[in-house]
């Protein structure tokens, strides 16, 4: 990508969100993955990030994004009123993209409203990006909330360059189907120059979805490259597992306090195998499961008692949908009674943690864990099973990973995989890592690492970027003039 290409990154939130307390609302770091990875790439490039603050616009909260910067990136605040947040956020994003597309159909609520505000708020991100975008700039469309956006650019007659990346499963057509609003919201993608997935199994699902819900959409295949062309657009499809910034992990899980603390951790579980689980507070993770699994293990097993603490760190999110409420219930209560069935004094076999905790303190937990338990039920890729094998310097932890997320097809070299709701198997898997030989577990962990730093976040963004000058060039091609701001594409045969 030439330099002075500006990157335009469009996403529901905005790497800070608007917390309000009794002081006034002040900024703070959002939570998930989509922040995680986005913040070091943005490093390397200058432009606007557009996103929602969290909140609805008060004159105090507007002061607060006044010439508001991330590193070279201008944040620009958008705000939702009540109704929009309930039906577009709460409603159509989580309570039905989300459950549906990680194959929960059941937990979807299908209610008429939220698509219409749904439309609505596409739209009103799409008129902030209209204000912003110039004819060269690179737009980046972020995550599921946004499948819209490029539909209502081009319905102003807009010809930006916009491209979209999915950060969650894609879901099988006998999943997707039962979508009410399937056709509208595969033909609003088919308006995106460059759709990118997590996975081949997601862009398979894609296509599969395409051929049957949109019939009129030509599919071809040249090489290895998969495009679909739609009433005169055409969209290139891609894989591209996202990553970490490995070195920021691995750098920071070297420095002299985070050592101290993760020996501090350690000792306070005194000499036991330390197990960690680290989650958002999303029912897609698997923690009920998990701790079930724990539960099976302990009991199936008493000899392992007094030997093993499992600590389950979970970050709150999404608080005012019931089902999280219900999560978090669920999930106290299952804390209490293994606690209370199996600890003993001396012995807490689960230490539960709900807040989020700093990089540095995160960075303790990854280093003192000896096994990390990543097993959701259904993830786009998980970034922290990638966060923890970076951050075991030493090489001696054992990654359990759920074969059923994205990250599971590159690691599984070097993870134990396993079903997540297959309490025995996990119990197993937790077993093998216990007893597994100092010279297995550092074979397996080289192996995570390697592959991690080499697919890590910048190789993805380079990757993605990349991909990017191809559409230039198909784009160039249909218009039979080369685009004027890369010097690359005008080299382009004909
Ligand atoms: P998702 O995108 O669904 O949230 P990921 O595993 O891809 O899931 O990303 C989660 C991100 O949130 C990771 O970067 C992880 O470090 C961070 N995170 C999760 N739980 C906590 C916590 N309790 N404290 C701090 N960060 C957390
Ligand atoms: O990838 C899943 C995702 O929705 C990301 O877009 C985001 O980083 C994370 O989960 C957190 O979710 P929310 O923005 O709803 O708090």
């Amino acid at each position: 990508m030439s330099r002075e290409r500006r990157v335009i990154i469009v996403s529901n939130r905005l790497p800070v969100t608007v917390r309000t307390s009794h002081a006034g609302p002040k900024l703070e770091h959002s939570s998930g993955g989509l922040v995680t990875a986005m913040c070091p790439v943005l490093r390397q490039h200058s432009g606007y990030w557009i996103g929602w603050t969290g909140t609805e616009r008060t004159e105090e909260i507007v002061q607060l994004f006044d010439d508001r910067r991330c590193d070279n990136y201008k944040l620009v605040p958008l705000y939702l009123t009540g109704e929009e947040r309930n039906n577009f956020y709460l409603g159509f994003s989580n309570e039905i993209l989300w459950p549906l597309f990680h194959d929960l159909q059941s937990r979807c609520n299908f209610d008429p409203a939220y698509w219409k505000t749904y439309v609505g708020v596409n739209d009103k991100f799409a008129d902030t990006l209209l204000k912003v975008a110039e004819l060269h700039d690179f737009v980046w469309v972020q995550d599921y909330h946004l499948k819209l956006v490029a539909d209502s650019v081009r319905k102003v007659g807009a010809n930006l360059e916009l491209a979209y990346f999915h950060y969650i499963p894609f879901p099988s057509p006998d999943i997707f189907e039962k979508l009410p609003w399937r056709a509208k919201i595969l033909h609003a993608l088919l308006q995106y120059n460059l759709l990118g997935f997590q996975t081949k199994r997601d862009l398979k699902n894609f296509v599969s979805c395409v051929k049957l819900f949109v019939p009129d959409a030509e599919i071809s295949n040249v090489g290895d490259q998969t495009s679909v062309s739609l009433a005169g657009n055409r969209s290139l499809l891609g894989v591209f597992p996202i990553g970490i910034d490995f070195s920021e992990f691995a750098d920071g899980a070297e420095d002299a306090q985070v050592i101290a603390r993760a020996a501090q951790i350690k000792k306070d579980i005194s000499g036991c195998s330390m197990l960690l689980g680290v989650d958002r507070l999303d029912y897609t993770k698997g923690i009920p499961e998990r701790l079930r699994a724990f539960r099976y293990l302990l009991e199936s097993q008493a000899s392992i008692c007094e030997k093993i603490t499992l600590v389950q760190v979970v970050v709150p999110s999404r608080i005012d949908i019931p089902k999280y409420c219900e999560l978090r219930l669920d999930i106290e209560r299952l804390v209490s009674s293994i606690n209370g069935q199996f600890g003993s004094p001396g012995w807490v076999p689960i230490h539960y943690i709900h807040r989020e905790l700093d990089r540095p303190e995160l960075l303790a937990y990854y280093r003192a864990a000896d096994i990390a338990v990543v097993t959701p039920l259904k993830d786009g890729m998980n970034l922290v099973c990638k966060e923890y094998c970076a951050a075991q310097v030493d090489e001696s932890g054992v990654l359990i990973l759920s074969e059923f997320a994205g990250a599971a097809s590159q690691l599984k070299d070097g993870a134990l995989l396993v079903n997540p709701t297959d309490l025995e198997g996990v119990g197993k898997a937790i077993q093998s890592a216990i007893q597994m030989s100092v010279v297995e577990r550092r074979q397996r962990m080289q192996r995570l690492r390697t592959n991690i730093k080499n697919e890590d976040v910048y190789q993805w963004a380079k990757r993605f970027f990349f991909e990017s000058r191809n559409v230039q060039r198909s784009l160039a091609r249909v218009s039979k003039t080369p685009p004027q701001d890369d010097p690359e594409a005008s080299n382009v045969e004909e």
